[in-house]
């Protein structure tokens, strides 16, 4: 395998209903066994190398969904946090969440505020959690953050340039190099558009719950060996 490796890898987490529907099982036990295979993908992608890794795990829209499996998933991801913490704090892995806040409940929130701020001066990789995440939120969040920032005579409209947008996201991180979707869907479904602008799209139709190392080594070869132009003619 060419050793090429993102920099920044995204995966959207898709396929965990499904893959518990054609077992019969109730659509949280597919959440619960996507949950299991994130946590071996998480190791390897930073064993891999990887130094930023996103993962859309819960979209603003998933709000739509019914209140139990909303309520699950909050859960889940709360006892994720908490049973996980301590290894990404060994790793020296710093934990950033990007989402609104607005939404989620007190628990959730104490949670997330204590595991990224503890983490925050981690100097290893940095794992993205996207949470009541949107890609058109972001951006509107960070245009709202900068017009009060010229409200205020803070910042001159000439003086907003892209490393002033960047700083307004819901994290500094670099630009996306690649990014996966499970389950066979080919839509990007506003994950971080702006800083996915140039990545490459992998579709895979494998069910996130069977997305393993192997076929996480599988999509990194694949990678290795895109011809990246950002835009020259080379
Ligand atoms: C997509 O499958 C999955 C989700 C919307 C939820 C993913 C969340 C977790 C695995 C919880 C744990 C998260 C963390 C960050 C620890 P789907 O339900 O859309 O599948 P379907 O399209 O087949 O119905």
């Amino acid at each position: 395998m060419d050793n090429r490796i993102p920099n920044h890898l995204g995966i959207i987490i898709d396929g965990n209903g499904r893959w518990a529907k054609e077992r019969g099982l109730p659509r949280m036990q597919g959440h619960v066994e996507g949950r299991k295979a994130l946590d071996k993908i998480v190791d390897a992608s930073f064993e891999r190398g990887i130094k930023v890794l996103s993962i859309f795990a819960f979209s603003t829209e998933n709000f739509k969904r019914s209140a139990e499996e909303v309520s699950n998933l909050m859960d889940l991801l709360v006892r994720a946090l908490k049973k996980y913490f301590k290894k990404y704090m060994d790793k020296n892995i710093k934990i950033v969440v990007s989402g609104r806040r607005e939404g989620l409940s007190a628990e959730v929130l104490s949670v997330i505020d204590k595991v990224t701020e503890e983490s925050k001066n981690n100097t290893g990789s940095i794992l993205n959690l996207c949470w009541n995440y949107g890609g058109q939120f972001e951006i509107l969040d960070m245009v709202k953050k900068i017009s009060r920032q010229v409200a205020d005579g803070k910042l001159g409209i000439d003086d907003i340039d892209l490393s002033v947008v960047e700083d307004n996201l819901y994290n500094k991180l670099p630009p996306m190099d690649f990014s996966i979707r499970t389950s066979g869907e080919q839509r990007t479904s506003g994950f971080m558009p702006y800083q996915a602008v140039y990545a490459e799209y992998y579709f895979v139709s494998t069910y996130f719950p069977d997305f393993d190392e192997k076929e996480l080594d599988k999509a990194l070869n694949e990678f290795s060996k895109r011809n990246r132009r950002f835009g020259d003619a080379k």
